[in-house]
């Protein structure tokens, strides 16, 4: 029997983060979440806690503490994306307010604490969301966030573009100084980005798979992509929309799913063209350091047997 691996879940929740932390509830063999941390991103920062709260009661965990970071970006205005996710974070369907507390601590703190305290290399940090509040861990504790095992990501895109602009992904154009001090911090880092989630398409018929698991979190979620897919539905005319977060929890389970390369990853923080456009070094045409492992394809099929699996472990 192996220990399961220590995480701490820094989110945004929306709907394709909530698909990302039902994922890590429903691998808890495989995964122990020590926390929660949230930071403001596709709703502001009162929406993402009370929506971390609400996914850990829906799914039985109000065990789990939740932890509230930053308000805002380091230094950009603050961008949202209500138009995908609804005012709230979490449309679709009418759920009951949270009840369970937020921890008192602040999420950065909780973050320096954690990794001060468990055993340098065990602890991963998987961020689903704009990455202010690992930047400010950073400018804290420089040296104990290096005892992090690895950083996963969802975030950025190269060959697919952007999403929230021509050149950038959401997740990093909310922060792109954040997004700078993480890329330059020397923490391991993987990044999942759209070029991969743009291969998950949540169709109709995976939709229906997980409509099919009859649990109460299930259905729940379904809803949840109902409604998250109709935006990404008209603008890209497709079978669905691209599931992003889930991709983190996904790549801790199975990395075999995936595939990619270390290269050079450097965040455009100085044009408005091109900022928070993470611009990857795939063909090693510089000599600049190799600092991310850049994630670039993912068995479809095999990731969504994954997420139904254990969905309905739920
Ligand atoms: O660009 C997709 C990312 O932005 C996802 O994490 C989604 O939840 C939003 O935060
Ligand atoms: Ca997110």
């Amino acid at each position: 029997m192996h220990e399961p691996r220590k995480i701490i879940i820094d989110t945004d929740p929306g709907q394709d983060d909530a698909a990302a932390i039902m994922l890590a509830f429903g691998s808890s063999e495989d995964l122990e979440v020590l926390g929660i941390t949230v930071v403001a991103g596709n709703v502001p920062l009162s929406y993402t806690s009370r929506n971390a709260r609400m996914v850990c009661e829906l799914c039985g965990r109000s065990d789990v503490q939740v932890y509230e970071g930053a308000l805002g970006p380091l230094e950009r205005p603050q961008v949202t994306a209500e138009h995908v996710h609804g005012k709230t974070g979490l449309d679709g369907p009418v759920l009951p307010e949270p009840t369970m507390p937020v921890n008192p601590q602040h999420a950065v703190d909780f973050i320096i604490a954690t990794l001060r305290r468990e055993p340098a290399g065990t602890v991963t940090l998987c961020t689903l969301g704009p990455l202010t509040n690992i930047a400010l861990a950073l400018q804290k504790a420089p040296d104990v966030m290096l005892r992090a095992r690895e950083l996963v990501m969802m975030g950025g895109g190269f060959f697919e573009g952007g999403n929230i602009t021509p050149a950038a992904e959401f997740n990093i154009y909310v922060d792109p100084q954040a997004a700078d001090l993480v890329i330059r911090s020397g923490i391991p880092l993987v990044m999942l980005p759209l070029d991969v989630t743009h291969q998950l398409l949540t169709t109709k018929a995976r939709v229906q798979r997980i409509g099919a698991i009859g649990t109460r979190a299930a259905s729940v979620m379904v809803e949840w992509l109902e409604f998250f897919e109709r935006f990404d539905i008209e603008k890209y005319g497709s079978d669905g929309g691209p599931l992003h977060d889930p991709t983190v929890i996904a790549y801790l389970l199975k990395p075999e799913l995936f595939s990619g390369r270390d290269c050079n990853v450097e965040i455009e923080t100085v044009s408005e063209l091109t900022m928070g456009m993470t611009v990857v070094d795939w063909w090693r045409v510089t000599n600049r350091p190799a600092n991310v492992r850049f994630m670039r394809d993912v068995d479809a099929d095999g990731f969504f047997d994954l997420l139904i699996d254990r969905f309905a472990r739920l």
